[in-house]
C-alpha cells in the first residue's frame, strides 16, 4: 500500500471519540522516501483547520529548528501519534494514543520504513519508548522502538514556546544538538539522501483552510 491510499482510509476513520470533536483527521506531510520521520503528539487548532501536521506555532518553531539542523519539511516526513484534534487540545492518555497509533502511525511507519524516528515530546516518547520514560531525562538518548526503529526524543516545540530566559536558551541548544544527532544517524544509514531543499517549505501556500 502507498501512503496516499492510507490517507484516503484515514480520512474515513471514525474509530474513536476524538473524531466527532474535530473537523477531520490530519495525516502526514513530507517525503515518503525520507529516512527520518518526526512524530508529534496530535493536531491542534491550526492543524485541524489546514489538514497539515505541525503547521501552527509549534510547527513553525520546528521548521526553524530543522532549518538550523539542515533539514526542510519537504525532505523529511512529519506526522503525529493521534490524528484527530482532541476537544480543548487535551493531551491524549496512553490508551488513546496507542489506539490511534496502532491504527495509523504503525501503518505509516511500515510503509515509509524510516531509518530514524524523532519523537517530539512526552506523548510520542511514551508511545514509541515506554510509559516510564521522561522527556527531561531521556531526550537525546537513542533507544529502539518495539518495532525495531532507532528513535531519539527531543523536547516538543510547544514546551519551548512556554520557556523563557536561560531555560529557553538551554532547551533550544538541546533540541539543536539532538536534531543534528538524528540527521547524522539518518545520513549514515541512508547515504546520499538530501535532507534539505534550498528554501524552507512554505506550508501555508501548500495547504488551504478546510473550514
Ligand atoms: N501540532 C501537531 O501537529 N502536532 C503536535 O504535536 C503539536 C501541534
Amino acid at each position: 500500500m502507498k501512503l496516499v491510499e492510507l490517507e484516503t482510509q484515514l480520512s474515513q476513520c471514525d474509530a474513536c471519540a476524538f473524531r466527532k470533536d474535530c473537523f477531520a483527521p490530519v495525516g502526514w506531510h513530507g517525503n515518503p522516501e525520507s529516512p527520518i520521520v518526526f512524530v508529534g503528539e496530535g493536531p491542534g487548532g491550526v492543524e485541524d483547520q489546514y489538514g497539515c501536521p505541525l503547521i501552527g506555532p509549534s510547527g513553525q518553531l520546528l521548521d526553524r529548528a530543522l532549518w538550523a539542523a539542515k533539514m526542510t519539511r519537504d525532505r523529511v516526513l512529519t506526522t503525529n501519534i493521534i490524528k484527530c484534534r482532541p476537544k480543548n487540545n487535551r493531551t491524549p492518555d496512553i490508551a488513546e494514543a496507542s489506539f490511534c497509533a496502532q491504527l495509523w502511525l504503525e501503518k505509516e511507519l511500515s510503509i515509509v520504513h524510516p531509518k530514524v524516528i524523532v519523537a517530539l515530546g512526552g506523548v510520542a516518547l511514551h508511545y514509541l519508548g515506554n510509559a516510564d520514560m521522561r522527556i527531561t531525562r531521556d531526550r537525546g538518548q537513542w533507544f529502539r522502538t518495539a518495532q525495531g526503529y532507532d528513535c531519539i526524543a527531543i523536547y516538543h516545540p510547544a514546551y519551548l514556546l512556554r520557556l523563557v530566559g536561560h531555560d529557553l536558551v538551554k532547551a533550544k541548544w538541546d533540541v539543536y544538538y539532538d536534531l543534528i544527532a538524528a540527521r547524522e544517524r539518518a545520513e549514515k544509514l541512508a547515504p546520499g539522501y538530501q535532507f534539505m531543499s534550498e528554501e524552507p517549505t512554505k506550508l501555508f501556500t501548500l495547504y488551504k483552510k478546510r473550514y
